[in-house]
């Protein structure tokens, strides 16, 4: 693998800064909810940048984003690099931008270099990572790898009644291509941490092995409106009142089953929201994660049985809605070693890794040979406006993202 070629660090961190400027938050993160005005704005920003790089764009009906450079021999898969550039709700600049904009500053690199690859390289940009406006999660790559029925994604519905399909047709990114229809010769995706391991261990590269598997519901609990005042605490139907225990429940499911599992409520609705009605409807997300997927499976069956138990001894609705699974994913075993050399070869300190974060590559794996490199993102904060990572990581990242890629595509 030769290490002479690098890429331009200054040029990723200043596209970086820039796309996140769309949809800049006061903290100096990023709010671009998938398909909405600000989320078409990012892409048309990152569209131009890749085709000056030379690449030649492409949509499915997924509105997933494809740029290709061709090699010698077009006959072949090409190699694929991608991430995302949706947000959370108040996100940071590097949570899957990095992804995108490190495969577009290899792209650039190339390009300087004039270098042709022998299989063509594509850089994807998938819908709908983040999962917050539309569900399911990672829907664009879970769509193209046939995780995710098309049409199912199509139909989801954000918070006002639009559905997927239509926003992805109003921004203009509604493809000839039926999602999944290119074959991919393997799949690299770079991304920030999102978590502290790396930088308590003062490592610059994280050579991701595999990601936590997830179990996805949201729980519906109905009593009964009344006055806050004249309704004796005895006689109350309150559904947030007999929310809590089962809540409690859950989040401890997180702690008893192993280092890897995590239990998360980051949506809890209240209604009517008034301060003098005692609240009729509780709606709350539960999320569950476990590397083991019997585990993971055991998690969501005792949330269900303490649902259960909780209607029975309350007498209000418990209803759970199970909205995605997502499998344990390990990545091949040949990817996850070519990182390990690109990093010993480029000097990098690293280790091995286990991404608690879902990604896109957790569904591309299912079609082609896949792996992760992770760099370091500051206190291991992500999914907040303050994420921040260290432009030498960002590019030590990149440069491996570069070397894999280049070896994958030789
Ligand atoms: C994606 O960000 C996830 O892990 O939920
Ligand atoms: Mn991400
Ligand atoms: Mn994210």
């Amino acid at each position: 693998m030769s290490n002479t070629l690098s890429i331009d660090g200054a040029r990723l961190w200043n596209s970086l800064m820039e796309l996140g400027e769309i949809g800049g938050t006061e903290k100096g993160g990023s709010r671009r909810l998938a398909l909405t005005e600000l989320d078409h704005q990012g892409r048309e920003l990152v569209c131009g940048w890749m085709r000056d790089a030379g690449l030649t764009i492409s949509f499915d009906r997924m509105g997933n984003i494809f740029g290709r450079r061709p090699g010698r021999d077009n006959s072949l898969a090409p190699v694929m690099t991608g991430s995302h550039i949706d947000t959370q709700p108040s996100g940071g600049k590097f949570d899957g931008c990095y992804g995108v904009l490190a495969g577009l500053e290899v792209m650039r690199v190339l390009k300087d270099h004039a270098i042709v690859t022998t299989a063509p390289l594509e850089l994807a940009i998938w819908t709908n990572e983040e999962g917050v406006r539309f569900v399911p999660t990672m829907m664009g790559s879970g769509v193209f790898s046939k995780s995710i029925p098309l049409d199912h994604a199509l139909a989801a519905t954000d918070a006002n009644g639009l559905t997927v399909g239509d926003e992805v047709k109003a921004r203009g990114f509604f493809g000839d291509e039926e999602p999944g229809q290119h074959p991919v010769g393997s799949y690299y995706e770079v991304h920030i941490e999102q978590g502290p391991v790396l930088e308590a261990n003062e490592n610059t590269i994280g050579v991701v092995t595999g990601v936590l598997g997830q179990r996805l519901m949201n729980i519906t609990v109905t009593g009964q409106e009344a006055h806050a005042g004249p309704t004796p605490m005895a006689i109350r139907k309150d559904a947030l009142q007999h929310s809590l225990p089962l809540m409690t429940e859950i989040l401890a499911l997180g702690r008893s089953h192993g280092d890897s599992g995590r239990a998360t409520i980051g949506q809890v609705a209240v209604l009517p929201g008034a301060r003098n009605t005692i609240p009729g409807l509780v709606k709350f997300s539960v999320d569950l994660r476990n590397l083991d997927r019997t585990v993971l499976e055991e998690m969501a069956n005792k949330a269900k049985m303490a649902a259960a138990a909780a209607q029975e001894r309350t007498g209000l609705t418990f209803e759970v809605d199970d909205l995605q699974t997502i499998t344990p994913t390990v990545f091949h075993y040949a990817n996850v070693e070519m990182v390990d050399a690109a990093c010993k070869s480029r000097g990098y300190s690293h280790q091995r890794i286990v991404s608690g974060a879902g990604h896109d590559a957790c569904f591309i794996s299912r079609i082609a040979p896949t792996s992760m490199i992770f760099v370091p993102c500051k206190d291991g904060i992500s999914h907040n406006e303050i994420e921040d990572a260290a432009p030498t990581d960002l590019e030590a990242g990149a440069n491996v993202l570069l070397d894999v890629l280049l070896r994958a595509s030789a």
